[in-house]
C-alpha cells in the first residue's frame, strides 16, 4: 500500500515536471481540485478526445456530436432532478473546523480493516515462504477471519444508512466507530448535513433582474434537452445517439487523489435513444463496445473490470461501472447506464412540450428509451498516465523513467536530433522534422548528449527517435530508436514515415474495433 502511495506521488511529480498536469493557479499555492494541463498534457488529452470523439462519429453512421452551452436554464436541473438530489452527505469537525464527506469518512474506516487483513497476509507469506497457501490462510486464520467479520457488518450497516438517506446513523457510526478528525484529533462532530454538488451563480446585472444559474454538473442535459432539434434537423431514426465532450462543474467536499476527483473536469457523454423494450439489448452492446475501446489502448486487460450495480438510481433499469486499476484500488473511469425515458420524460414534464420520435416503422410515437455512456476525460488521462508510468532498471544498472503511453495517443511522436550541432547534420534534421511534422507531432531537439535527450523523450512517453549522423548525408540513412524495447535500427528516411504511421495511427486503431 504505501509502495503504491509512494509510485502515485511520483506520478503526480512526474506530470508536473514534464509539462502534463499543473496545479491551478500554481504561483498562488493552487486551488484545490482545479488543475492546468501543460505543453504535453494538452496533448495526451486530446489525442484521447480524439479517440473517443472518432470511435463514436466516424465509426457509427447513427452517432452524431454537439456541443451545448454550459449554462443552461435553471429549470433543467430541477426537472432531471439534481436541484433536489444531487447531494453529498457532509459533517463537520467543531474544533479543526474541517468538512468532510460522512460516507468517505465510512469509507476510509472500511479500508483501514482492509489494510488490515491485508498486513496479515503479507507477514504470513514472509513467515511461510514458499509453502505459504493464500487462501487457506485468508479462509482459516482466526485475526483475518475476525477483521472480516468486522468489515462485513459495518459494511451492511453503512449501505444500509446510505440507501435510505439516514443521516443520523452516518453519524453513528462515525461515533461508534470511534472516528477521529484527521486534524484536531478529536470525535466533537457536528450532524450530517445534504450539500448540494452544484456551482451556483447570477446571470444578468441585478438591475435587470439576475436569475441564478447553476455551472452543468454533467453534459448529459445539453443532448437530452436538444434531442428534438437533433433529431429534426439530422432527420435521424431511433436507434440514434448524440455525442458530446465538454466541462462540467462539481463542488466535491473532498477532493484528492491528484485529477481523479476535480471541482472542475471534462466528460465524454454519449446518449444513445432506442425503442422503449429494447434498452437492455443496448446496454449489453454499449458495455461491450465501451470495454473493447478501453482494451484496445493495449495498458493491460487485467486492469479492468465492470462494476454492476445491485442499487440502480430510481430512473434506471441497468447500470455499470468500466473500473480500472489505479495506483490506489480499482476505480471507476466510465458509467454505462440504461436510463429508461427519465430524462426526456422530465423535460417534457417541465417545459410543457412534446418530446416523442414518431417511428415510422411501427406506425407509432413514443418517449425513447436511453443508453448512457459517461466517461470522465480526466480520469482516462490518469488511467494511461499511471499504467504508462515506469522507473526501469536497466542492464547497466542505470534507472530510466519512461511513459509507455500508447502510442496513438503520446504528445509527441517522434523526436529528430542530429548526433551533433555542426557538421550540416541540423540542417539534415531540420530537413526531416519539415517532411515529418505535417502527419506527425513532431519535435526537433539538439541540446545535450544523445543520451540525455533519450532519456528526456523517454519521460514524455515519445514512441520514436530519429539520429541524424554524418552516414546520414552520405547514404540517406538514420537511426531510428524505439522507445520500449530502446532498439536502434537503421532505416532509410523514405521509409520513417511509413514506420511510425503503422505505430501511431488513430484510424488504425480504431479498425481494430470493428
Ligand atoms: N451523466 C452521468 C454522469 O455524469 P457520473 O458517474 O456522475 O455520471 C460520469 O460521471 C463520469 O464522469 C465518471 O465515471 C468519471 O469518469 C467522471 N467524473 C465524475 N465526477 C468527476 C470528478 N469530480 N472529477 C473527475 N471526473 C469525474
Amino acid at each position: 500500500m504505501a509502495q503504491q502511495e509512494d509510485q502515485f506521488k511520483k506520478i503526480v511529480s512526474h506530470a508536473k515536471e514534464y509539462g502534463f498536469v499543473f496545479p491551478s493557479s500554481d504561483i498562488y499555492d493552487g486551488l484545490s481540485a482545479v488543475y492546468d494541463y501543460g505543453q504535453n498534457g494538452v496533448e495526451l488529452k486530446n489525442n484521447i478526445k480524439r479517440y473517443w470523439w472518432e470511435s463514436m462519429t466516424l465509426m457509427h453512421d447513427n452517432i452524431v456530436g454537439i456541443d451545448s452551452a454550459i449554462f443552461m436554464h435553471p429549470t433543467i436541473w430541477k426537472a432531471s432532478g439534481h436541484v433536489d438530489a444531487f447531494n453529498d452527505p457532509l459533517i463537520d469537525n467543531r474544533d479543526s473546523k474541517k468538512r468532510y464527506r460522512a460516507d468517505v469518512l465510512i469509507e476510509d474506516e472500511l479500508a483501514k480493516i482492509e489494510d488490515k487483513i491485508e498486513k496479515e497476509v503479507t507477514k504470513a507469506a514472509k513467515r511461510f515462504g514458499d509453502s505459504f497457501n493464500e487462501t487457506l490462510y485468508r479462509e482459516t486464520n482466526p485475526r483475518v477471519l475476525e477483521y472480516k467479520s468486522k468489515y462485513n457488518a459495518l459494511h451492511e450497516r453503512f449501505a444500509q444508512a446510505m440507501s435510505d438517506n439516514n443521516l443520523e446513523e452516518l453519524r453513528q457510526i462515525i461515533i461508534d466507530c470511534e472516528i477521529v478528525c484527521p486534524i484536531s484529533g478529536t470525535r466533537n462532530w457536528t450532524e450530517v448535513r445534504q450539500f448540494n454538488l452544484m456551482f451556483k451563480t447570477e446571470m444578468g446585472s441585478t438591475a435587470d433582474g439576475a436569475m441564478s444559474v447553476y455551472l452543468r454538473p454533467e453534459t448529459a442535459q445539453g443532448i437530452f434537452v436538444n434531442f428534438l432539434n437533433v433529431q429534426k434537423t439530422g432527420r435521424m431514426r431511433i436507434p440514434f445517439g448524440i455525442a458530446q465532450i465538454g466541462k462540467a462543474f462539481r463542488n466535491e467536499i473532498v477532493a484528492r487523489q491528484f485529477i481523479f476527483r476535480m471541482r472542475e473536469f471534462e466528460q465524454m457523454e454519449m446518449q444513445f435513444f432506442v425503442r422503449p423494450g429494447e434498452e437492455l439489448e443496448w446496454f449489453k452492446k454499449w458495455k461491450e463496445t465501451r470495454m473493447k475501446w478501453h482494451k484496445a489502448l493495449g495498458m493491460g486487460d487485467q486492469k479492468y473490470r465492470y462494476h454492476d450495480h445491485e442499487k440502480l438510481a430510481h430512473y434506471a433499469n441497468a447500470a455499470t461501472d468500466i473500473e480500472f486499476e489505479m495506483p490506489f484500488g480499482f476505480k471507476e473511469v466510465e458509467g454505462i447506464h440504461s436510463r429508461t425515458n427519465f430524462d426526456l420524460s422530465q423535460h417534457e414534464k417541465f417545459c410543457g412540450k412534446k418530446i416523442q420520435y414518431f417511428d415510422p416503422e411501427l406506425g407509432e410515437s413514443y418517449t425513447p428509451y436511453v443508453i448512457e455512456t459517461s466517461i470522465g476525460v480526466d480520469r482516462m488521462f490518469l488511467t494511461v498516465l499511471a499504467s504508462s508510468y515506469e522507473e526501469q532498471k536497466l542492464e547497466n544498472g542505470e534507472v530510466r523513467t519512461v511513459l509507455h503511453l500508447p502510442a496513438q495517443l503520446a504528445p509527441v511522436k517522434v523526436a529528430v536530433m542530429p548526433l551533433v550541432k555542426k557538421d550540416g547534420l541540423p540542417e539534415k534534421a531540420q530537413e526531416i522534422v519539415n517532411t515529418l511534422k505535417f502527419n506527425f507531432a513532431t519535435q526537433y531537439d539538439e541540446k545535450d548528449s544523445i543520451g540525455k535527450r533519450y532519456r528526456r523523450q523517454d519521460a514524455i512517453g515519445t514512441p520514436f527517435c530519429i539520429t541524424v549522423d554524418h552516414q546520414t548525408l552520405d547514404d540517406n540513412t538514420v537511426t531510428l530508436r524505439h522507445r520500449d524495447s530502446m532498439q536502434q535500427e537503421r532505416v532509410n528516411i523514405s521509409d520513417i514515415e511509413s514506420i511510425i504511421d503503422k505505430e501511431v495511427s488513430l484510424s488504425k486503431l480504431l479498425k481494430t474495433l470493428v
